[in-house]
């Protein structure tokens, strides 16, 4: 024991008298600061004042079971390190107790020697835990400030340059022609791409943090495909891609986030329009059975060749083919599997180059409609 400190507490449950003395002896002249007592309710109510470090206690006592005991201490206090003093032919017990929240076992009889190694190993295992208890308030902390600055310090800036951007557009009417024109065109592209790419990143944030759980509510999935064919649909116009919506009766409702499907259905719909050239299709579709909601995205693009297609959920890949280069990061469907599975669905793609791809999304449904 470094000196100047507060010793450690040792709180001490057992019926034998000379355990009891045997114990304080040992631990005392090791430094600890040492409680006993004889039984278990008394035990209890000591654990509730002294707040011991550790505890040992005797798990057959007269008039009180060991095991009742654990499992208080260990469901009120969850601090104290419990260590079950058992005999030789009740290892089982001891196992059991291990279950109910006891972190060690010391079997009768034991020597100064084991008594102190187990407490010594009880000690460094709170200190550890304690640790580990820290570290996880403080991650918790840090992602929550991670959340708030990408929202505040970098969302808002970008909101503020496409509203310039607007203005510009309106200011300059026509005289922004040619290559300014194009410019800002470009410029309109990439700010959209660096939005998207900070709202899957708060998607990860607040699943990863367990946030994103709590925010999900019933939501009718033909209003989301509806709205993001919507956002798509200039861009199939501009390349001449017919985009179908088969809405095909009545969708199941499921528990989600809105907003965060949006972002995986323009996902998908946007995948469908950048890998498959004019004059090609893209059809969405809803079906259900008893127990899922289903959304399917298939297009008549260029396709992903079998060996390829195992690896496109992957983050950062992408496939090299022969066919025009396309703008992207890689990301799009690493973040809409995520997401999928923050809403215990999944997603799976089926391909045959040269023909098209399906992308097919499952969710659970809410039961009744
Ligand atoms: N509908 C599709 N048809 C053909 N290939 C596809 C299709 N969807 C995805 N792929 C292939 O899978 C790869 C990974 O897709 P992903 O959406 O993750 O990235 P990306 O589209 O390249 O970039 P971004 O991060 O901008 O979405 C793509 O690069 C492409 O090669
Ligand atoms: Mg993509």
């Amino acid at each position: 024991m470094v000196e100047g400190h507060v010793p450690f507490h040792i709180l001490i449950i057992d019926d034998e008298e000379s355990i009891l003395d045997g114990c304080r002896q040992t631990l005392e002249k090791s430094g600890y600061s040492v409680t006993t007592c004889g039984d278990g309710t008394g035990g209890v109510a000591l654990a509730r004042e002294v707040k011991p470090e550790v505890a040992f206690v005797d798990l057959k006592m007269p008039n009180c079971s060991g095991m009742d005991i654990i499992e208080i201490l260990s469901r009120d206090m969850p601090d104290i390190v419990l260590i079950v003093i058992t005999g030789y032919a009740s290892i089982v017990s001891a196992v059991e107790a291990m279950k109910k929240g006891a972190y060690d076992y010391l079997p009768k009889p034991f020597t100064p020697d084991q008594i102190r190694a187990v407490t010594k190993r009880g000690i460094e295992h709170r200190e550890l835990k304690i640790e580990a208890d820290r570290l996880r308030v403080e991650k918790a902390r840090m992602e929550k400030n991670f959340i708030t600055f990408v929202s505040h310090e970098m969302r808002s800036p970008l909101v503020t340059i496409q509203q310039y951007i607007e203005s510009l557009k309106v200011i300059a009417g026509d005289a922004l022609t040619g290559s300014a024109g194009e410019i800002i065109g470009r410029c309109e592209k990439r700010l959209t791409s660096l939005q998207d790419l900070i709202e899957h990143w708060l998607d990860l944030s607040r699943i990863e943090n367990g946030t994103f759980s709590e925010a999900k509510a019933p939501v009718e999935l033909c209003e989301v495909l509806q709205k993001s064919i919507e956002e798509m649909s200039p861009l199939c116009q501009r390349r001449e891609i017919d985009l179908r919506y088969d809405t095909g009766g009545a969708v199941p409702r499921i528990l989600g986030d809105q907003e965060s499907l949006l972002r995986v259905f323009s996902n998908i719909i946007g995948n469908a329009t950048k890998y498959t050239p004019p004059g090609g299709s893209i059809t969405v579709r809803t079906d259900h059975d008893d127990y899922y909601v289903y959304v399917i995205v298939a297009d008549t693009g260029q396709g992903i060749p079998q060996d390829k297609l195992p690896f496109i959920f992957e983050p950062f890949y992408r496939v090299r083919g022969k066919e025009e280069r396309q703008k992207g990061s890689g990301l799009g469907l690493t973040f809409s599997r995520k997401i999928m599975e923050a809403h215990d669905g999944q997603i799976t793609a089926a391909s045959k180059e040269g023909e098209g791809t399906t992308f097919t999304m499952k969710f659970p449904r809410l039961s009744g409609l």
